[in-house]
């Protein structure tokens, strides 16, 4: 069986991420636990790991240091990295969102438009929806608690992930618009793909057969 290493995320997909790598007989369970350890392999299944940012996933995968990771749609979207994108593994589910506050909403109009300023973590989608609809934008590019920037004034609008709606609601920002959906998706390497064709299709079929069980026990 040729060797394959595969990168796991760190975060909120680790775990669905683990689950269904194990109804395939690959075990990185030792990422659930608390080592300090970014790397482990599976020696009867010829499996290596490493456990990285989801960030850094695609990354990784393209430049083939890994042979498949399971990313987050928003991180394709933002990176745009050439890798293959088999599956839509429908877990890790959240929407982009536009939002502003509140009170600005109440007497705001989105058509009028011509020049805004956002917050985000994501400048590239931000920017390409903004030139799409002909919008000047000034990007303000954050690392996390993105919701705060319109309370203090950084910036009026935001873009941003959207799960339960705790966050946006508790700190009075609504939606604006929606800019897309996400999951978490499983991507390959594609030049890994040809090289280990059999090996890689074998570990894509046994997650579409195992997928929606997994996804029931996550429910
Ligand atoms: C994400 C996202 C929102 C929040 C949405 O942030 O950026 O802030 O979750 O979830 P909710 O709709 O269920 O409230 P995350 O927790 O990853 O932290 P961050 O702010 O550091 O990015």
């Amino acid at each position: 069986m040729e060797n394959i290493t595969i990168a796991i995320p760190k975060g909120r997909n680790l775990k669905p991420t683990v689950k269904l790598f194990q109804t395939i007989g690959i075990d990185a369970s030792i990422f659930l636990t608390d080592t300090r350890k970014l790397l482990a392999s599976q020696e009867n299944m010829n499996v290596n790991f490493m456990v990285v940012r989801d960030t850094d996933i695609p990354t990784y995968v393209e430049y083939g240091a890994a042979d498949i990771g399971i990313s987050g749609k928003d991180v394709l979207l933002e990176k745009e990295t050439n890798v293959y994108e088999p599956i839509d593994l429908k877990f890790g589910y959240c929407r982009m969102v536009l939002a502003e506050p509140e009170d600005l909403r109440l007497h705001d109009d989105p058509s009028t438009w011509t020049h805004v300023r956002v917050a985000t973590k994501y400048p590239n989608i931000t920017e390409k929806y903004f030139k799409n609809k002909g919008i000047e934008v000034d990007i303000i590019k954050l690392y996390g608690s993105i919701e705060i920037a319109p309370l203090v004034g950084l910036s009026e609008r935001i873009v941003d992930l959207v799960s339960t709606g705790d966050t946006m609601k508790a700190n009075r920002l609504v939606e604006v618009d929606e800019i897309a959906k996400i999951s978490a998706r499983l991507v390959v390497n594609r030049a890994s793909l040809k090289t280990k064709h059999e090996r890689i299709n074998g570990i894509i079929e046994g997650v579409r057969a195992n997928l929606d069980a997994v996804l029931k026990e996550l429910e």
